[in-house]
Protein backbone atom coordinates (compact mmCIF):
# COMPACT_ATOMS: atom_id res chain seq x y z
CA UNK A 1 0.00 0.00 0.00
CA UNK A 2 1.09 3.79 -0.88
CA UNK A 3 2.31 5.57 2.24
CA UNK A 4 0.02 8.53 1.10
CA UNK A 5 -3.15 5.76 1.28
CA UNK A 6 -1.92 4.85 4.75
CA UNK A 7 -1.94 8.02 5.72
CA UNK A 8 -5.58 8.86 4.50
CA UNK A 9 -6.89 5.61 5.97
CA UNK A 10 -5.36 6.49 9.39
CA UNK A 11 -7.19 10.11 9.17
CA UNK A 12 -10.51 8.36 9.47
CA UNK A 13 -9.74 6.89 13.01
CA UNK A 14 -7.73 9.71 14.24
CA UNK A 15 -8.53 13.15 13.05
CA UNK A 16 -4.98 13.82 12.50
CA UNK A 17 -1.78 13.79 9.84
CA UNK A 18 0.53 10.84 11.48
CA UNK A 19 3.82 11.19 10.99
CA UNK A 20 6.08 7.95 10.89
CA UNK A 21 8.37 7.87 14.00
CA UNK A 22 9.22 5.96 17.19
CA UNK A 23 7.44 6.28 19.72
CA UNK A 24 10.35 4.71 22.22
CA UNK A 25 11.99 7.12 24.43
CA UNK A 26 14.90 6.58 26.22
CA UNK A 27 14.85 7.61 30.09
CA UNK A 28 16.55 11.42 29.83
CA UNK A 29 13.32 12.17 27.06
CA UNK A 30 11.13 10.48 29.40
CA UNK A 31 12.27 13.27 32.51
CA UNK A 32 12.26 15.87 29.83
CA UNK A 33 8.85 14.94 29.40
CA UNK A 34 7.52 15.58 32.80
CA UNK A 35 9.31 18.38 33.34
CA UNK A 36 7.27 20.31 30.81
CA UNK A 37 4.01 18.32 32.16
CA UNK A 38 2.59 21.79 33.68
CA UNK A 39 3.00 23.76 30.42
CA UNK A 40 1.58 20.92 28.56
CA UNK A 41 -1.99 20.49 27.53
CA UNK A 42 -4.56 18.06 27.40
CA UNK A 43 -5.60 16.39 24.46
CA UNK A 44 -8.48 14.34 23.58
CA UNK A 45 -8.33 11.13 20.88
CA UNK A 46 -10.68 9.30 19.78
CA UNK A 47 -10.19 6.06 18.12
CA UNK A 48 -12.63 3.34 16.53
CA UNK A 49 -11.64 -0.10 15.24
CA UNK A 50 -12.48 -3.95 15.53
CA UNK A 51 -11.28 -6.51 17.76
CA UNK A 52 -11.46 -10.05 16.09
CA UNK A 53 -11.70 -12.49 18.83
CA UNK A 54 -10.50 -15.72 16.51
CA UNK A 55 -11.27 -18.90 18.36
CA UNK A 56 -11.02 -21.55 15.68
CA UNK A 57 -9.13 -22.19 12.33
CA UNK A 58 -5.90 -20.61 11.31
CA UNK A 59 -6.38 -17.46 12.15
CA UNK A 60 -7.39 -18.59 15.84
CA UNK A 61 -6.14 -15.18 18.29
CA UNK A 62 -7.87 -16.68 21.54
CA UNK A 63 -7.01 -19.61 23.40
CA UNK A 64 -8.94 -20.93 26.53
CA UNK A 65 -6.08 -21.46 29.23
CA UNK A 66 -7.55 -22.37 32.50
CA UNK A 67 -10.70 -23.24 33.75
CA UNK A 68 -11.61 -23.83 37.66
CA UNK A 69 -13.72 -27.24 38.89
CA UNK A 70 -16.83 -25.45 39.10
CA UNK A 71 -16.37 -24.22 35.32
CA UNK A 72 -18.50 -26.73 33.59
CA UNK A 73 -21.03 -26.90 36.61
CA UNK A 74 -21.27 -22.93 36.78
CA UNK A 75 -24.09 -20.78 34.70
CA UNK A 76 -21.28 -18.17 33.58
CA UNK A 77 -18.01 -20.51 33.31
CA UNK A 78 -16.77 -19.21 36.29
CA UNK A 79 -13.02 -19.29 36.47
CA UNK A 80 -12.43 -19.74 32.44
CA UNK A 81 -9.27 -17.65 31.21
CA UNK A 82 -8.84 -16.95 27.69
CA UNK A 83 -5.72 -15.37 26.82
CA UNK A 84 -5.63 -13.05 23.30
CA UNK A 85 -3.51 -11.51 20.65
CA UNK A 86 -6.31 -10.29 18.52
CA UNK A 87 -6.11 -8.18 15.35
CA UNK A 88 -7.47 -4.44 15.91
CA UNK A 89 -8.94 -3.17 12.38
CA UNK A 90 -10.22 -0.16 10.61
CA UNK A 91 -13.48 -1.86 9.11
CA UNK A 92 -15.27 -5.00 10.72
CA UNK A 93 -13.60 -7.50 7.61
CA UNK A 94 -10.15 -8.94 9.23
CA UNK A 95 -8.36 -8.41 5.95
CA UNK A 96 -8.76 -4.60 6.36
CA UNK A 97 -5.91 -2.39 7.51
CA UNK A 98 -4.56 -3.32 10.80
CA UNK A 99 -3.97 -0.61 13.24
CA UNK A 100 -2.13 -2.75 15.92
CA UNK A 101 -2.89 -5.43 18.49
CA UNK A 102 -5.42 -6.45 21.36
CA UNK A 103 -3.04 -8.13 23.76
CA UNK A 104 -4.95 -9.48 27.06
CA UNK A 105 -6.45 -11.91 29.19
CA UNK A 106 -10.67 -12.39 29.93
CA UNK A 107 -11.14 -14.12 33.04
CA UNK A 108 -15.33 -15.31 33.88
CA UNK A 109 -15.06 -13.16 37.15
CA UNK A 110 -18.80 -13.11 38.63
CA UNK A 111 -20.74 -16.45 39.67
CA UNK A 112 -24.41 -15.02 38.67
CA UNK A 113 -23.83 -13.88 35.58
CA UNK A 114 -21.20 -14.07 32.42
CA UNK A 115 -18.88 -11.25 33.61
CA UNK A 116 -15.59 -11.09 32.67
CA UNK A 117 -12.15 -9.44 34.44
CA UNK A 118 -10.87 -7.95 31.11
CA UNK A 119 -7.37 -6.57 31.07
CA UNK A 120 -5.94 -5.72 27.33
CA UNK A 121 -3.30 -3.97 26.18
CA UNK A 122 -3.63 -2.28 23.15
CA UNK A 123 -0.31 -1.74 21.01
CA UNK A 124 -0.86 0.42 18.13
CA UNK A 125 1.79 -0.33 14.73
CA UNK A 126 0.68 2.32 12.27
CA UNK A 127 1.85 5.73 11.77
CA UNK A 128 2.02 7.93 14.64
CA UNK A 129 1.12 5.71 16.89
CA UNK A 130 3.29 2.77 16.08
CA UNK A 131 4.90 1.49 19.16
CA UNK A 132 2.49 3.54 21.88
CA UNK A 133 0.16 1.41 24.19
CA UNK A 134 -3.19 2.26 26.20
CA UNK A 135 -3.45 -0.06 29.09
CA UNK A 136 -7.47 -1.22 29.82
CA UNK A 137 -8.92 -2.69 33.03
CA UNK A 138 -12.61 -3.23 33.37
CA UNK A 139 -15.46 -5.65 33.95
CA UNK A 140 -17.29 -6.55 30.83
CA UNK A 141 -21.06 -8.10 30.99
CA UNK A 142 -20.98 -10.06 28.00
CA UNK A 143 -24.75 -10.15 27.77
CA UNK A 144 -25.22 -6.23 27.79
CA UNK A 145 -25.37 -4.95 24.12
CA UNK A 146 -22.74 -1.87 25.23
CA UNK A 147 -20.10 -2.72 27.67
CA UNK A 148 -17.98 0.42 29.22
CA UNK A 149 -14.31 -0.75 30.34
CA UNK A 150 -11.80 1.93 31.50
CA UNK A 151 -8.31 3.17 30.30
CA UNK A 152 -6.09 3.72 33.33
CA UNK A 153 -2.94 4.59 31.61
CA UNK A 154 -1.05 4.74 28.23
CA UNK A 155 2.45 4.92 26.66
CA UNK A 156 4.36 6.72 24.26
CA UNK A 157 1.90 8.96 22.48
CA UNK A 158 -0.44 7.94 25.19
CA UNK A 159 1.65 8.36 28.55
CA UNK A 160 -0.52 8.87 31.31
CA UNK A 161 -3.38 8.34 29.77
CA UNK A 162 -6.79 8.18 31.54
CA UNK A 163 -10.16 7.26 28.91
CA UNK A 164 -13.34 5.25 28.24
CA UNK A 165 -13.50 2.23 26.44
CA UNK A 166 -17.68 1.50 24.86
CA UNK A 167 -17.34 -2.00 23.14
CA UNK A 168 -20.27 -4.17 21.40
CA UNK A 169 -20.29 -7.14 19.43
CA UNK A 170 -20.33 -5.90 15.78
CA UNK A 171 -23.41 -8.15 15.39
CA UNK A 172 -24.93 -10.60 17.65
CA UNK A 173 -23.63 -13.38 17.11
CA UNK A 174 -20.40 -12.43 15.65
CA UNK A 175 -16.99 -12.79 17.84
CA UNK A 176 -15.81 -9.61 16.32
CA UNK A 177 -15.73 -6.40 18.77
CA UNK A 178 -16.78 -2.77 17.95
CA UNK A 179 -14.24 -0.39 20.08
CA UNK A 180 -14.59 3.28 20.39
CA UNK A 181 -12.31 5.07 22.84
CA UNK A 182 -12.36 8.34 24.22
CA UNK A 183 -9.00 9.07 25.81
CA UNK A 184 -7.45 12.08 27.72
CA UNK A 185 -3.75 12.10 27.29
CA UNK A 186 -0.61 15.35 26.80
CA UNK A 187 0.11 16.89 23.60
CA UNK A 188 2.93 15.00 22.10
CA UNK A 189 6.33 17.27 21.27
CA UNK A 190 6.52 14.74 18.22
CA UNK A 191 2.99 15.92 17.28
CA UNK A 192 1.93 19.14 18.38
CA UNK A 193 -0.72 19.79 15.59
CA UNK A 194 -1.81 16.68 14.78
CA UNK A 195 -4.99 17.60 15.76
CA UNK A 196 -7.85 19.64 13.82
C1 LIG B 1 -12.77 -27.95 43.93
O1 LIG B 1 -11.50 -28.09 44.54
C2 LIG B 1 -11.51 -27.92 45.97
C3 LIG B 1 -10.11 -28.07 46.49
O2 LIG B 1 -9.18 -27.36 45.74
C4 LIG B 1 -12.43 -28.93 46.63
O3 LIG B 1 -12.47 -28.65 48.02
C5 LIG B 1 -13.81 -28.84 46.02
O4 LIG B 1 -14.64 -29.85 46.55
C6 LIG B 1 -13.75 -28.97 44.50
N1 LIG B 1 -15.09 -28.76 43.95
C7 LIG B 1 -15.62 -29.54 43.02
C8 LIG B 1 -16.98 -29.13 42.53
O5 LIG B 1 -15.02 -30.47 42.53
C1 LIG C 1 6.69 0.75 13.48
O1 LIG C 1 7.87 0.79 14.23
C2 LIG C 1 8.71 -0.34 14.03
C3 LIG C 1 9.90 -0.28 14.99
O2 LIG C 1 9.95 0.87 15.73
C4 LIG C 1 9.16 -0.37 12.58
O3 LIG C 1 9.96 -1.53 12.37
C5 LIG C 1 7.93 -0.43 11.69
O4 LIG C 1 8.31 -0.38 10.33
C6 LIG C 1 7.00 0.74 11.99
N1 LIG C 1 5.77 0.55 11.24
C7 LIG C 1 5.19 1.56 10.58
C8 LIG C 1 3.95 1.21 9.82
O5 LIG C 1 5.63 2.69 10.58
C1 LIG D 1 -21.55 -10.90 22.35
O1 LIG D 1 -20.78 -12.02 21.93
C2 LIG D 1 -20.46 -12.97 22.94
C3 LIG D 1 -19.62 -14.10 22.37
O2 LIG D 1 -18.91 -13.75 21.25
C4 LIG D 1 -21.76 -13.56 23.52
O3 LIG D 1 -21.44 -14.44 24.57
C5 LIG D 1 -22.61 -12.41 24.04
O4 LIG D 1 -23.86 -12.94 24.49
C6 LIG D 1 -22.87 -11.38 22.94
N1 LIG D 1 -23.58 -10.25 23.53
C7 LIG D 1 -24.68 -9.73 23.00
C8 LIG D 1 -25.29 -8.58 23.72
O5 LIG D 1 -25.19 -10.15 21.96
Amino acid sequence: MKKEHVVLMLCTIVIAIPLVQSAFEGPNEVKEWFEELPVKKQKVTRLHFYLHDVFSGPTQSAYPVFTSNITSTSISNFGLGVIFDDLLTVEPDIGSMTIGRGQGLATSAAFEETRFLQVINFVFTQGKLNGSTLQVLGTNPLHNQVRELSIVGGTGFFRLARGTATLSNYTTSSSIRQYDILVLHYESKRCQNCYI
